[in-house]
């Protein structure tokens, strides 16, 4: 992160010739246990990483603001008052709305700002480096207009961003770890409490992160896609069970299996996903508190599979990379981290085997599909905060 923060002042002074007065920095995420859960207000171990989104400002003493992606060396003004969402430079998009959000619940007077924002997560790896522009954006804004917002109303804000000026739907998952990430430890969340606590991994083991370096087309869709048939199961139980249930938190796999021949099987399919999920996050905290590496990565394995049978949102190249960590020696458990279709795999791994890990993940996807790929052990990490 100081690299990220040092490199970040000096393209800033590079771009507007000044010392930015506001520097915030806001890490990715990695998603543990417990997938397309957020949004069914069920239960996600995730935790912050070592890379992350770094922003700089300074008052542009006008009513334009200007915004400085340092990564691709663009560059683009709106209007304080009315930064607006634009289909050219997308990137800006989750400024923008961040900006445009805060200002409506906090009602301040617009002013215009120079800012830079420079990252270190590989965009479209699946390790929230939109997210954590929302959120490193959020803070600066909010330490420019003298305020200090509540970590959930950032992450909301962040989330609303994604929903109105990205047009993804998702959960708070990934604002929600960004913002309370913890050093040496990993994220427990609640998503229907928003109560959030802190789990160790045994000592010994580790992450380790695998890219595919694919997006597939229609991502966004097809994320959204999924989250409809969620909502569109939860009703029907809903109708059925009485109004216990609200979200697919509150249906539990004794209800599905009762339920399999009178709900569309799309429907059906989709719903077991998250329902799975949820039980394997609590048996995999109870696993973690008594110190069973082992028995946490093979829930790890099944939930990758849940992923391919029943959300299908897996896809050739994830798949590569965990039946290549099922065969490797040293790793544990294995599963696509994130949305899906596309983006990288996390894998629990003996931490003295990394190398060894990497070495074999990166032969297996290259023989498969020719891509030279460089997996590397992810660090969790403190959340996102001023500098
Ligand atoms: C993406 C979304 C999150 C969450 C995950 C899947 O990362 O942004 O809200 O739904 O996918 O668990």
């Amino acid at each position: 992160m100081d690299a990220l923060i040092l490199k970040l002042r000096r393209r800033h002074r590079g771009h507007f010739g000044l010392e930015p007065a506001v520097v915030s920095y806001a890490p990715g995420r990695v998603e543990i246990l417990g997938n397309h859960t957020d949004y069914n207000e069920g239960f996600v171990l995730s935790a912050a990483i070592d890379a992350g989104i770094a922003f700089g400002l300074n008052p542009s003493g006008t009513p334009e603001s200007t915004l400085f992606a340092s990564d691709f060396d663009e560059s683009v003004r709106f209007p304080a008052g009315h930064p607006g969402r634009t289909d050219k430079e997308r990137w800006s998009n989750y400024a923008r709305g961040v900006y445009s959000l805060m200002r409506v619940k906090y009602g301040f007077e617009p002013q215009g700002f120079l800012a830079t924002q420079l990252g270190d997560i590989p965009i479209g790896s699946g390790l929230s480096s939109s997210a954590a522009l929302d959120i490193a954006s959020g803070l600066a804004f909010a330490a420019f207009h003298g305020l200090a917002p509540d970590k959930i109303d950032l992450a909301r804000i962040g989330q609303k961003a994604e929903h109105e000026y990205a047009g993804v739907n998702c959960g708070l998952l990934d604002q929600i770890s960004s913002l309370f990430g913890q050093a040496h430890g990993l994220v427990f969340t609640d998503f229907r409490t928003l109560q959030v606590k802190s789990v160790l991994l045994p000592p010994g083991y580790a992450f380790l992160v695998a890219n595919t370096a694919v997006k597939h087309a229609l991502v966004d869709s097809e994320y959204n896609e999924r989250r409809r048939r969620c909502e569109e199961a939860a009703a029907y139980f809903a109708r059925v069970l009485g109004p216990r249930v609200k979200t697919l938190r509150d249906v539990s796999w004794d209800d599905l299996e009762r339920h399999r021949g009178s709900l569309d099987p799309a429907v059906w399919n989709r719903a077991a996903h998250p329902i799975g999920e949820d039980e394997r996050v609590l048996k995999g905290v109870d696993l973690l508190h008594m110190g069973d590496a082992a028995g946490f990565g093979r829930l790890m394995f099944e939930s990758h599979r849940s992923s391919q049978i029943y959300f299908q949102n897996s896809c050739p190249e994830l798949d590569t990379l965990v039946e290549a960590a099922h065969a490797t020696p040293g790793v544990l458990g294995a599963r696509l981290s994130g949305g899906g279709f596309g983006g990288s795999i996390v894998a629990l791994i003996e931490e003295a085997r990394a190398e060894s890990v990497a070495r074999a993940l990166a032969a297996a996807y290259e023989k498969a599909h020719g891509h030279v790929i460089e997996p590397r052990v992810v660090v969790p990490s403190a959340g996102a905060r001023l500098i």
